[in-house]
């Protein structure tokens, strides 16, 4: 998704944009480009690819200034190019902005704007919404903003700056995240947090429709009417080393290896592990109400959906609730109808996914209570859903989800428990047992970790898979769905998650020799199973790759390889057997030479639909 910084103080504005682009390139990115006052006219430098191509132009070609703005566009209307690159402006030259979103009405906004003389340069929906802007301005930015939203359809994330009005950047968005903060050295406004934690770490969190004024005073908030408004902020206390690489080759591998901490940092809140209970007050079923939910629907996009998948089985089994997971995307357009006492819970690592919000807000129009699993604090998700059970990973950097994965699985595990600790379909023997077994579980991943090395083997000699099928049955046939993703999205080698049960009633048709299947056996009561769908595709040519915390003396000798770890409750097992699929996924992507960090077409936050 595109990214959006804008700084306006008592410092040159060049090298603080760029910086906040580099911070932001992990959301995705195709071009690049920055506008800054230089104290006599708005410059703009742009290019296509790569933010080095940007700073190439820049030494060649330097501009410098107080205020400005910047931009690396995910190319959605128009190709990646410079033409289409931000900045844009208008043809009267009064402004430059950049944008983040889709404008749907934009086909007839041009169409009205051509006929008003506007000469289009690019085949941006940006460039419609700078040349709108142009056309309603009459010397009062705010009066023209509040005019072009009422014309605009569709998602936005604006930074505007003005030519008669230099050293001001204004700032409005809607369905799209805005970030804004002021620290010593003057004004901030980011797609996201960490672009501006270098420079504070006190940031609001812009609303739908409101405007932010940043100048090197400070900033001011009116609403969409252009009434002034107050708005708190909020103190982020990521520490900077979290959102940086350190001595990792890429983020996904650095995200994995903080999962056991990540994972102890989210379970804590929840759990005091010294008394083995779970801390009540943090949960949104208190006793008196816990009667009145009735049913529960889980929407997410991703891997956040996948992590849905087993909030669906822990709630069916520990509450003993009907649950249903759904993809936020397909969901949004079902037509669904909620029912009496139904629950929906949202999971986003980012709480900006475009289709989990809109399903969310969905929900809540129809008076149904909404819970979010989240991992950032201020997202939209986290401020419109009723109630938000946080993640505590940190800020997860890599396109690939790894370690918030693990989080809201955790979270959604803690959930479960207490509701039905609440609903008393769990005896308190059982909460802490499970309790008992979950302080026990960072280790066991650390040491899943510190043997990646026979992974790394494995995946040697694997890389030149064409096609990769993960089977499993119940909670590994969840798992299998995000193995499968997770192999997908960073190595670009296709992969399907099968129900291992499934694979009779047509897919075993594509099992031929040499075909890679990893068959993950972690739930003893459907194990044989299992065991015997491993067989069958074996025998029909497919080299297996079992991944399993039991014995399987029938099917171990005649693996490929078999990944052991060890047993824990079956509901606890995707804790540790997601560890060696994320870094199968991650080997088998350096093997290739990816883009592991930053996957081709992929965007880390997909804020549009
Ligand atoms: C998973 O590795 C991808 N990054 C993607 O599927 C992601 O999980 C999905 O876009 C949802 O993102 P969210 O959790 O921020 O809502």
């Amino acid at each position: 998704m595109c990214g959006i910084v804008g700084y306006t103080g008592s410092l040159n504005a060049t090298p603080i944009l760029i910086e906040g682009l580099e911070t932001l390139a992990y959301r995705g990115y195709d071009s690049a480009g920055i506008a800054v006052w230089d104290g006599e006219d708005i410059l703009m430098r742009k290019q296509k690819g790569q933010l080095k191509n940007l700073r190439d132009i820049l030494e060649k070609d330097p501009i410098s200034g107080y205020c400005g703005i910047g931009h690396t566009r995910w190319a959605t209307h128009g190709e990646p190019s410079y033409i289409n690159s931000h900045p844009h402006g208008d043809t009267k030259k009064q402004l430059v902005l950049v944008h983040n979103g889709i404008i749907e009405n934009y086909v007839k906004l041009k169409a009205m704007l051509r006929e008003k003389g506007c000469e289009f340069v690019s085949d941006t929906d940006t460039e419609v919404v700078a040349q709108l802007l142009g056309d309603v301005y009459h010397g009062e930015p705010i009066e023209a903003i509040t005019e072009a939203m009422r014309l605009i359809e569709g998602s936005f994330a604006l930074a505007i700056l003005f030519r008669d009005d230099p050293y001001r950047i204004y700032c409005v968005c809607k369905d799209s995240p805005m970030v804004v903060g002021f620290g010593k050295d003057g004004a901030h406004i980011a797609s996201d947090i960490p672009a501006m934690l270098a420079y504070t770490r006190d940031v609001t969190f812009m609303g739908d429709k409101q405007i932010a004024v940043l100048s090197p005073e400070g900033i001011a908030f009116f609403d969409e009417f252009g009434t002034p408004i107050d708005k708190g902020s909020t103190h982020i206390d990521w520490d900077l080393d979290a959102a940086k690489k350190g001595s990792y080759e890429h983020f996904m591998m650095k995200e994995i290896c903080e999962e056991p901490v990540a994972f102890r940092k989210t379970a804590e809140q929840y759990v005091n592990f010294r008394s083995l209970k779970l801390k009540a007050d943090c949960f949104p079923w208190a006793e008196e109400d816990a009667s009145a939910v009735k049913r529960i629907r889980i929407l997410g996009c991703g891997t956040a959906y996948h992590a849905g998948l087993l909030g669906k089985k822990y709630f069916s089994e520990l509450a003993k609730i009907p649950t249903e997971a759904d993809i936020a995307s397909e969901f949004r357009y079902s037509g669904y109808v909620f029912e009496e006492g139904e629950v929906l819970m949202v999971v986003s690592q980012s709480g900006e996914t475009a289709d989990t919000i809109a399903a969310m807000r969905m929900a809540k129009k129809a008076g149904v209570r909404t819970v979010a699993i989240c991992n950032v604090i201020g997202s939209t998700i986290a401020r419109e859903a009723d109630d938000v059970l946080f993640t505590y990973a940190g800020p997860e950097i890599a396109v690939a989800a790894t370690k918030s994965y693990l989080t809201q699985a955790a979270v959604f595990l803690l959930a479960a428990l207490r509701l039905g600790e609440v609903r008393g379909t769990v005896e308190e023997g059982r909460v802490r047992g499970m309790i008992e077994e979950l302080a026990l579980l960072p280790d066991r991943m650390q040491s899943l970790i510190d043997k990646r090395e026979k992974i790394q083997y494995f995946a040697s000699r694997e890389f030149s898979a064409k096609h990769v099928f993960f089977i499993g049955r119940g909670i590994d046939s969840a798992l299998a769905y995000e193995a499968a993703l997770k192999l997908k999205e960073v190595s670009y080698i296709h992969s399907e998650a099968y129900a291992a049960g499934e694979l009779k009633h047509g897919t075993i048709a594509l099992i031929e020799k040499g075909t890679l299947v990893i068959g993950l056996v972690t739930q003893p009561a459907l194990a044989a199973k299992t065991e015997s769908n491993i067989e069958e595709v074996r025998v029909r040519g497919a080299k297996v790759l079992a991944l399993t915390n039991g014995e399987m003396p029938e099917v171990d000798s005649h693996c490929a390889a078999v990944w052991r770890f060890e047993r824990t409750g079956e509901l606890l097992a995707p804790f540790c057997a997601i560890i060696p699929l994320q870094l199968f996924a991650y080997y088998m992507a350096v093997q290739k030479g990816c883009s592991v960090d930053k996957p081709r077409n992929l965007a880390k936050s997909v804020t549009v639909e």
